[in-house]
């Protein structure tokens, strides 16, 4: 009897391994899943939600509403390359596994960009779920009542702070007390970055400063890169990252310059409308990219970077042009319609939190 116990042990044990590594393989696959190289396929069942079903999208993405014409970028779904399991956005599921948490956004426009996207998904997965929306002051707050989630921004252009002195508006490198709202927060998403190189009228500061020194300019790249790193040392100390998930939503790219995508005829995104065919783009990388990369490349907790850079920079007929924000004399290639790009960021976003 003992001999057979024996006997059986010896010959399940090999088998119960193996099933064990090959278990592993296949989760080290999974995990190592790229959703973020692939290529723009045309899918009749995309959008996932109408712009009617989405009252609240704000005048800024509402393409349609604000009269753009043609319809077909809104029909295209993200194929990564690599055969792994990339799911459809399922609204009701995202909710479940949210119930009672807090999901905060902060960062510029194309955060509130995202933050709107995913408002609007969830939305129109249940449309007879009660909500409210309610501002105080930079922060944004979208509640789905039922299942208790919050889906908030927080607007906050630069991360670190902008102080007002004697001298006129500050801009601190190496402060950040605005952090202070992003405590307690379940599912965090960052951003920064198109503001670093605002100049003239629009830009919100005076001086820059860091330690004692106080500059009237700086190379903005070295600025942005020593803001990040102190953002990262602040979520480093104060976040516990067995607790909350912490994403930066990456570097979303504008198209003023038809150049490069081999389009040199095109002085900006104005009449696009099908994607740059493909996985590459012929302009290669905005410089803030490999910037971004080496800030969370040191950091002791964990960020996983969205890397939405590339398949955007695909999408120059996803802006709103001159159906944004200031109408037709206006021309916007920096944000997104809704729906629309963000989506997919989304898309992504909940891939990865599976
Ligand atoms: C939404 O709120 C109303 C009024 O409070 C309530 O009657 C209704 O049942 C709620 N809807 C859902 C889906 O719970
Ligand atoms: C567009 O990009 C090309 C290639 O980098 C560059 O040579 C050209 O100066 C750019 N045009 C404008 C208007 O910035």
């Amino acid at each position: 009897m003992g001999r057979d116990v024996g006997w059986n042990g010896c010959r399940l044990q090999p088998l119960f391994m193996s099933t064990i590594i090959i278990l592993q393989l296949v989760l080290v696959v999974e995990s190592k899943c790229d959703f973020f190289t692939g290529t723009w396929v045309l899918d009749p069942s995309y959008p996932l939600y109408r712009p009617e079903m989405c009252p609240f999208i704000e005048h800024e993405f509402a393409c349609q509403r604000n009269g753009r014409p043609d319809q077909l970028y809104t029909h295209f779904r993200w194929q990564p390359l690599q055969h792994c399991s990339f799911l459809r956005f399922n609204g009701v599921d995202f909710l479940e596994r949210m119930r009672g948490k807090s999901i905060m956004f902060v960062g510029d426009s194309l955060s509130r960009n995202q933050w709107q996207s995913l408002t609007c998904t969830l939305h129109s997965s249940i449309p007879s779920s009660n909500y409210t929306l309610t501002r105080i002051d930079d922060l944004s707050i979208f509640t789905f009542t039922e299942y208790g989630v919050k889906v908030m921004l927080d607007r906050n252009v630069y991360l670190v702070d902008v102080v007002r002195q004697e001298r006129g508006r500050v801009l601190k490198l190496d402060s950040i007390q605005g952090a202070k709202i992003w405590l307690g927060i379940d599912l965090l998403i960052f951003n920064t970055w198109h503001w670093w190189n605002r100049r003239g009228p629009s830009q919100p500061w005076d001086y820059i400063q860091l330690g004692n020194d106080v500059y009237r300019d700086m190379d903005r790249m070295k600025a942005f890169q020593i803001a990040l790193s102190t953002w990262a040392s602040w979520v480093n100390t104060h976040i516990d990252p067995s607790k909350v998930h912490l994403f930066f939503q990456g570097i979303s790219p504008s198209h003023y310059n038809g150049t490069l995508w081999n389009e040199p005829s095109a002085k900006s995104c104005v009449r696009q409308q099908t994607p740059v065919a493909g996985s590459t783009y012929l302009g290669g990388l905005p410089p803030a990219v490999a910037v971004l990369k080496s800030v969370l490349a040191k950091m002791k907790n964990p960020v996983t970077l969205l890397d939405i850079t590339t398949l955007s920079l695909l999408r120059k007929d996803g802006h709103p042009s001159i159906y944004g924000l200031n109408g037709p004399t206006g021309l916007d290639c920096s944000h997104w319609c809704l729906p629309g790009v963000p989506d997919t960021w989304n898309q992504i976003l909940y891939n990865l939190i599976l």
